[in-house]
């Protein structure tokens, strides 16, 4: 039997650079996808695989976010304030219930594997989940159940992965695999951002991962690796050894909405999943190609 995973940290203190000047004022992880803000769809996709506590390590200009899990309806007496009032629950009826959100500081940009050491003291001594806003997944099964599901089975570690051109494995952590039967990969190694010529695969690690909390031992020392940062993938890649560790190839569509392309095909391919758009949106691109 494993312990069950309850807790997803979501940091959510990196800058949004690439899209500026929108993200000025508006943390990135607000940038709506057609209406719904791209923390909203993986916090969604955390409930719907289990999750029970959500920690969200912020940084300086992220008070959007604390607003949009804000329960706060202003109850006026009037009608159209009652009514307004009705409104507002309805749009805030996916919200986890008081006391289920948490917040913490990453006082510094360091890297994600000192995001995720930030969020420690709120994790506690069980397994959790971390969960990457930039990467929207579009699958039948929540990508985040999918690897809960190997986590049952395996226990240890478990990230999602995929396979990426040769050419793009600076961008990724990358797999060294021992065992391998198409879907679940054993992982003997790991680099963070390997040059192609230096990447021992082309499976590399996307934004959603369970991990014990014995990461934290190794994220305590806050060694410095790729690009100066404290990675999560170093810390992940001491633990081989002392614990099972498995990359598994997820059913679904990965959506990078940290770059401009990823983001404008998630918005594309979301919509053309809805009903109430899909029809428009498709005379739409065939009037532009
Ligand atoms: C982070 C991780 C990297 C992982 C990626 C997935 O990189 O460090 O190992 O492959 O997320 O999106 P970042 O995108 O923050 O540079």
């Amino acid at each position: 039997m494993v312990e069950p995973v309850r807790k997803a940290v979501f940091p959510v203190g990196g800058l949004g650079t690439r899209f500026l000047p929108a993200t000025k004022a508006v943390a990135k992880e607000m940038l709506p996808v057609i209406d719904k803000p791209l923390i909203q769809y993986t916090v969604e996709e955390a409930q719907a695989s289990g999750i029970e506590q959500f920690i969200f390590v912020t940084g300086r200009g992220k008070s959007s976010i604390e607003k949009h899990f804000d329960h706060a309806v202003e109850l006026g007496t009037s009608p159209a304030e009652q009514a307004k009032a009705r409104a507002l629950k309805a749009v805030s009826d996916w919200l986890p219930e008081p006391g289920r959100v948490s917040y913490t500081i990453q006082p510094e940009p360091l890297g994600l594997g000192h995001a995720v050491w930030c969020a420690r003291e709120l994790v506690g001594d069980e397994p959790f989940a971390v969960v990457l806003t930039d990467d929207l997944v579009l699958s039948p099964i929540p990508c985040l159940k999918q690897l809960l599901d190997v986590y049952q089975e395996k226990g240890g570690n478990v990230v999602a992965v995929e396979d990426v051109p040769k050419d793009q494995t600076h961008r990724y952590g990358i797999l060294d695999v021992a065992g391998d039967d198409g879907r679940v990969a054993e992982i003997k190694g790991l680099v963070e951002k390997p040059k192609p010529e230096e990447a021992p695969s082309t499976l590399s690690i996307i934004g959603r991962y369970i991990l014990q909390p014995q990461v934290f031992r190794y994220l305590d020392r806050h060694q410095r690796g790729a690009g100066g940062e404290i990675q999560l993938t170093d810390a992940m890649a001491s633990m081989i050894g002392d614990f099972p560790f498995h990359g598994l190839r997820f059913e679904g569509r990965r959506f990078d909405c940290g770059s401009k392309i990823g983001f404008l095909e998630a918005s594309v391919a979301y919509a053309l999943e809805r009903d109430d758009l899909r029809d428009d949106v498709l005379r739409f691109l065939r009037s532009m190609v």
